[in-house]
């Protein structure tokens, strides 16, 4: 452990669980040290305890380690938090209140006023708003959020033409992977040969978290950027990967070439600090006409890039295009994982 900052994950045993445990493994700066679950794994060693769904071996060292009681005692400071909103919505405050800096994948908290919604590349500046936690004030600890799985990719697209050229509308149909419900997540009867035109409170999260992402901080709070964006979300059979449809209207009339570059050329604070999370290419444009798709793609920079293509003038918006992210990598453990970095860098993690 020397020189590595130990590390708890709460909700250790789901598929996020599992992912952050496979992403610490070798990780420069991070080790896992505490594992937490339900009374169903309390106790247990994690290697019982945890039906491993990745596709990496289980590292040894964790699947030996007794899954604790879901509580504040005895953990580590920095906890990355893989939880059910409902039960992070009770759990993570607790852990906040207990002095620990809580890094979440829930939705529990993430429209917040004081808790900070972050994807480093996009809007590194919002990890301020911790300075108006009453957490913070009080015991040191704190809670920021990384986005649902399908605003992310969506956010990751949309920031560069943010930046040039200002967005005035937005339109997105997602095609969700079934590893976003979780584990077992949607029966295979219900999934296999089939579409559900619908994920319970998906399509609010998308749209409020994206304006949420992409807004100005204005002192103590965010104000959501005003442009009108309206999403449809849909589970599909594929197992890892978010695939979106999408239309915009910006502000400037740029042409394709110039939107081309905006998402090739797209860096920002992770790739400037070289944080270990951080991809080379946030964003990559693929000229290929039938790409992206997640059997291909979806592993892009080790799972952290965004994947654009197909974009075409559209008739009714000003152009449309096709983005692909990993929903359980770019869209929850490496969120989390790239926010902690940043923390770290920052000094909040001290
Ligand atoms: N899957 C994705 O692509 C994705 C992407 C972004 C964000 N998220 C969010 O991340 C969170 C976790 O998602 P997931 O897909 O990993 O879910 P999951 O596979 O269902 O895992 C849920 C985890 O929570 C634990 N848990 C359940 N009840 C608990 C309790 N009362 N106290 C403590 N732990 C409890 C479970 O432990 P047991 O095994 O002991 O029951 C398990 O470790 C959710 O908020 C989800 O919305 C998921």
């Amino acid at each position: 452990m020397q020189n590595k900052t130990p590390v708890g994950i709460l909700g250790a045993t789901g598929i996020v669980g599992q992912r952050f445990v496979q992403m610490l493994e070798h990780h420069p700066w991070f080790e896992v040290a505490w594992l937490a679950a339900s009374d169903r794994s309390e106790g247990r060693p994690y290697g019982e305890a945890a039906r491993w769904r990745m596709k990496t071996a289980l590292p040894s060292r964790v699947a030996e380690m007794r899954v604790s009681p879901a509580q504040p005692q005895g953990a580590p400071r920095v906890i990355f938090a893989a939880l059910d909103a409902a039960i992070a919505a009770e759990l993570e405050p607790r852990f906040a209140e207990a002095g620990c800096a809580v890094v979440s994948n829930s939705s529990a908290l993430r429209m917040q006023s004081d808790v900070p919604l972050v994807v480093p590349e996009v809007n590194a500046d919002h990890v301020k708003l911790l300075e108006c936690q009453s957490w913070r004030r009080k015991s040191h600890g704190f809670v920021v959020t990384n986005p649902n799985c399908s605003a992310i990719g969506l956010v990751m697209a949309l920031a560069p033409l943010q930046q040039l050229f200002g967005i005035e509308t937005v339109m997105a149909v997602t095609m969700q992977a079934v590893s976003g419900a979780g584990y077992p997540g949607v029966a295979s009867l219900d999934i296999l040969g089939n579409v559900i035109p619908y994920i319970a409170k998906e399509e609010e999260k998308m749209e409020e978290e994206t304006l949420k992402l992409l807004g100005q901080l204005n002192g103590s709070k965010v104000v959501p950027a005003a442009f009108g964006m309206s999403a449809h979300c849909n589970r599909v059979a594929v197992e890892d990967g978010h695939t979106e449809s999408v239309s915009v209207r910006l502000k400037k009339k740029p042409q394709s070439d110039e939107i081309i570059r905006a998402w090739n050329e797209f860096r920002s604070v992770p790739q400037e600090l070289k944080l270990p999370s951080a991809p080379p290419q946030p964003v990559r444009y693929l000229p290929t006409a039938d790409r992206p798709q997640p059997r291909f793609d979806v592993d892009a920079g080790d799972g952290m890039t965004a994947t654009v293509g197909r974009l075409r003038p559209c008739s009714v918006l000003d152009w449309k295009f096709t983005v692909l992210s990993h929903n359980t990598i770019r869209g929850a453990a490496g969120a989390a994982l790239l926010n902690a970095e940043l923390l770290k860098v920052q000094g909040y993690l001290e």
